[in-house]
């Protein structure tokens, strides 16, 4: 079979009255096979990065020595690298890994969906799969959240969360309240919620909107006292991207009464916080609160699929798209409820249940947050505060940028404008090198390391990452800092 190379720009004006490029002849183009792929090196990954996903993130990458790692394998708690080398997972992509790497129930289940050759898309004919997911969705929410959208990402899932509330509250209140420091995704609607100036850039956004602080319960009741347009509230029940932010907890049932006062529906985000992660299967369950809207995602996907849901009341789904007239403005997308997603989501609910991984978020959440508390009493001029629910946990480092001896300050800045006064950047590329620990950053606040482990995580997992911090920072924070910088100009 003829192979070609694709043509480079400096003479890709040549080429266009070629034979190759004509419509009769089909020729293949030089492609990576799946096996090459897995055996790249490196170096060719770089490449590649560079070439074709995104040469400015690799800036990041070597500040963190992120680059020099390929993963080969996964499973559990732990990442293998080219060098055999395990790094136990506190990062947990995000939240994403609720039952740790390559779950073997999750990969039996997939293989012998495979081996039966059942079928994936959901479009033409109703899904078994997709009818099954979102009856257990159902089961498993409270109240009457019984009405399942699937999409393939969390910001899809809110997208559809924003727009079944903007229906349902009708023409005449289509304004969102969101919150200060907000994630919701980087779609352009969702990110008219965002409270992030670096994801929104300078696109034109709805402004439909009302922003208020987070947890604040007296700015909302101004905001629904003063604006009758307002028909929707959207909320993070834990604010992730904030830094680990958990709002007053007497707030959530406020915040019912004065959506059930006023009429405005509240849409809670729970594509971090949910599925189990906070120790609760959703983070509202904490305040006997039941919101008109929610959203999964990341978890859900068993970490092998990618799989999302917005679940509404049943009242709210059949005001925004209950007839025939209506059903089909927001009904599924291609890849919404996709067979073999769909049943990794199944099987992945059966074992959050079966496996205690819920209790175990609460009760070694608990453990965790408990030992890194003890550290913050051992090292309190170096952390600020440890905060969080289950496995979702935020340590706070204090800003060191004034307190830095005089010489180490200019060149800490000529490192890099985002991690300059910030430890948590420089611990967690020490963690990584010096002590095989993978650690979250936060996008808001510089200061916060986020811990998102899989809910597999046991008290072990706890201690190695704990006493790597301890250890680290028992080096003090001059030696942290002058390491890491010799790290960069190596
Ligand atoms: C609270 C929250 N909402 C929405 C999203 C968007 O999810 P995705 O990245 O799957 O689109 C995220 C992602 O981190 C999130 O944390």
């Amino acid at each position: 079979m003829t192979v070609m190379t694709k043509p480079q720009a400096n003479n890709a004006r040549t080429l266009v009255n070629a034979p190759a490029l004509s419509p009769t002849a089909i020729v293949k183009p030089e492609m990576i096979s799946v096996e090459a792929s897995k055996a790249m090196d490196v170096a060719r990954m770089t490449d590649l990065f560079k070439a074709h996903l995104n040469p400015g993130q690799l800036h990041f990458m070597k500040l963190l020595g992120f680059h020099k790692i390929k993963i080969e394998t996964a499973e559990g708690m732990f990442y293998v690298d080219q060098n055999g080398r395990r790094i136990l997972d506190f990062f947990g992509g995000f939240g994403s890994l609720a039952l740790g790497h390559n779950h073997p129930r999750i990969i039996a289940a997939r293989e012998k969906f495979q081996d039966e050759k059942r079928h994936e898309i959901a479009i033409a004919f109703m899904s078994q799969y997709a009818a099954a997911l979102a009856h257990n969705l159902a089961q498993i929410s409270p109240g009457d959240l019984d009405m399942v959208f699937f999409g393939s990402s969390g910001s899809e899932a809110m997208e559809a969360a924003v727009k079944i509330a903007e229906r349902a509250a009708g023409p005449k209140r289509p304004k969102v309240v969101y919150a200060e420091n907000s994630f919701h995704g980087k779609t352009k609607g969702v990110l008219a919620i965002t409270d992030g100036q670096l994801y929104r850039g300078e696109f034109k956004l709805t402004d439909n909107t009302v922003r208020v602080p987070f947890g604040d319960i007296d700015a909302i009741e101004r905001a629904f006292k003063t604006d009758p347009e307002i028909g929707a509230i959207v909320l993070e029940t834990i604010q992730g991207g904030g830094g680990i932010v958990q709002a007053p907890a007497e707030f959530w049932q406020k915040l019912r009464a004065l959506c059930d006062q006023y009429g405005v529906l509240w849409v809670a985000d729970e594509v971090q916080c949910g599925v189990g992660r906070s120790g609760r299967f959703f983070a509202f369950e904490h305040y006997c609160v039941v919101p008109d809207v929610t959203a999964v995602a990341k978890s859900l996907g068993g970490g092998k699929s990618a799989m999302a849901a917005m679940i509404a009341k049943r009242d709210v789904y059949m005001k925004a798209y209950g007839t025939p007239k209506t059903a089909m403005i927001h009904a599924a997308a291609t890849f919404g409820g996709i067979g073999e997603a769909s049943i990794t989501a199944i099987e992945t609910l059966h074992v959050l249940y079966d496996e205690g991984l819920i209790e175990n978020a609460a009760v070694t959440g608990d453990y965790l947050l408990s030992r890194l508390q003890t550290l913050q009493a051992k090292y309190p001029k170096i952390i600020k505060e440890v905060r969080g629910k289950g496995f979702m946990v935020g340590l706070e480092f204090h800003d060191f940028s004034q307190t830095l001896p005089m010489v180490l300050r200019p060149v800490v800045s000529m490192l890099d404008d985002k991690l300059k006064g910030s430890l948590s950047g420089f611990v967690g590329a020490l963690l990584l090198r010096d002590y095989d620990v993978l650690v979250a950053f936060t996008e808001y606040n510089r200061n916060v390391i986020r811990l998102l482990p899989p809910l597999i995580c046991q008290r072990e997992h706890v201690d190695q990452l704990v006493d790597a911090i301890d250890s680290l920072l028992g080096r003090g924070i001059v030696a942290i800092v002058k390491d890491f910088v010799k790290s960069q100009v190596k």
